[in-house]
């Protein structure tokens, strides 16, 4: 019999060591595996920090040789399955002690063997000592630089809660959903877990998927009709589709062919192509005759601020992909401002908690390009989430709505609104 949990466990080891997302995966597993496989990841990424700090550590005392490591892999997955799913544990045990006799060799499945025994029968007491620490070093390091414990603790608590379904509906549309709620800030709010597929109005093309946070970024922006927005980082196109659906010409810009694609499809579902042309080209290429009156940069970033939605993110990333991708961020924003026109506009965005990739990014912009200002962002229901500076900087926990504490949360993002004098 095939067992597919041997791929699993390569995947993983992808995952962790190359920094793909699991994203890319997802679609290479057959559709009647995608829920379990979906499942799996994701209760493994949340439950990485507790595996190797508290349970490994108590069945393990050498270091597993580098030429095993694969076994690190194999105890990842396995251990979540038996402490965190509902797999029976004797289709675990088995399971994987073949993966490590594949992998391996004898003895490498009988230590595999052995350590998931003695995990199972330990499997009570191991589970009352986790601390809800969910965060790697690496991440927390990150963190580090610009937040207090207690806020990091606060972030981290949301790694446990199922990130609710957020929805963008089109200007002119009419609600059709009978559950949920309105967010203040004008995106619904659906439960986790709600299938989009089984979702009402979808061929209307009435609504797309876009995080609660993620949708404040063009609601910073008044007055859209009939300007020329530049969206230079565009794909897969849930802020340009807000850009249209405000009467904006855009031309979307991503150095991804595929993700355009994606972007399309997108955008024609949702009727709105009619003012959109697009370009695959580099950000930093891109040349156009024409100035426009706003540049919209939503950065290719650390991503840091998904952690929700893709936990891989925290054991995933360093300091040194936000050094990099700020470094970029950075080249970005000073290829926008050659494209701008007078009195024109910049919406800075980045997914990112990391203030290197935020606030410190644009307050250098600012000492260095003395022709712009900050127009401080105030949408109703961000009180909690704008900086002294006019910022917004949304964290997970800023992200709350009284009473529905199941309902809250929202990916952490940076937005900064910024006007050219003259
Ligand atoms: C954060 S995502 C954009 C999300 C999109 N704005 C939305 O709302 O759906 C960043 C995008 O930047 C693109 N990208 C990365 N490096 C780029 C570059 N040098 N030039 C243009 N696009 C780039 C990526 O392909 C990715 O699609």
């Amino acid at each position: 019999m095939k067992n597919e949990r041997a791929e699993y466990v390569e995947i993983l080891q992808k995952i962790l060591t190359s920094n793909v997302p699991l994203s890319f995966f997802k679609d290479t597993i057959p559709d009647g595996q995608k829920s379990f496989f979906n499942m799996l990841f994701l209760t493994t990424f949340r439950q990485m920090t507790f595996i190797k700090n508290t349970v490994l550590p108590r069945f393990i005392q050498k270091k597993i040789p580098s030429k095993q490591k694969i076994l690190n892999y194999i105890f990842y997955l396995s251990i979540t399955e038996l402490l965190f799913l509902n797999t029976p544990d004797y289709a675990v045990i088995n399971s994987y002690v073949d993966i490590a006799k594949k992998f391996t060799d004898k003895f490498g499945a009988n230590f595999v063997n052995a350590v998931l025994r003695n995990i199972l029968r330990q499997k009570s007491d191991l589970l009352a000592a986790h601390r809800n620490t969910y965060f790697g070093a690496e991440f927390l390091k990150i963190l580090k630089n610009d937040y207090s414990k207690d806020e990091i603790k606060q972030m981290e608590h949301f790694v446990s809660i199922e990130p609710a379904l957020d929805i963008t509906l089109k200007k002119s549309a009419k609600n059709p959903f009978s559950q949920g709620i309105i967010l203040p800030t004008g995106s619904i709010r659906l439960e986790a877990n709600t299938k989009v597929a089984e979702l009402p109005a979808y061929n209307d093309g009435i609504w797309w998927v876009q995080d609660a946070a993620a949708a404040l970024a063009v609601r910073s922006l008044n007055n859209l009709h009939g300007k020329s927005v530049l969206d230079l980082c565009a794909a897969p196109g849930g802020k340009t589709a807000q850009l249209l659906d405000e009467g904006a010409f855009v031309t979307a810009v991503d150095i991804s062919q595929e993700r355009l694609e994606t972007l399309e499809t997108n955008i024609n579902r949702l009727h709105l192509a009619e003012r959109l042309t697009v370009v695959c080209s580099d950000a930093l290429n891109f040349n156009s005759s024409k100035k426009f009156d706003i540049i919209l940069i939503d950065a290719p970033c650390s991503a840091t601020g998904t952690f929700r939605r893709h936990p891989e993110i925290i054991h995933t990333k360093s300091l040194q992909d936000v050094i990099q991708q700020a470094e970029l961020q950075k080249k970005i924003l000073n290829r926008a401002i050659s494209l701008l026109a007078p009195k024109g506009e910049i919406l800075y965005v980045t997914c990112s908690l990391a203030k290197l990739e935020g606030e410190k990014q644009i307050d250098d912009f600012l000492k260095s390009h003395t022709d712009f200002e900050i127009k401080p962002i105030s949408i109703f229901g961000t009180e909690k989430m704008r900086t002294k500076e006019g910022y917004l900087r949304i964290l997970p926990q800023t992200f709350v709505i009284d009473g529905q504490t199941n309902l809250s949360g929202a990916d952490g993002f940076f937005i900064a609104h910024l006007q050219r004098k003259i």
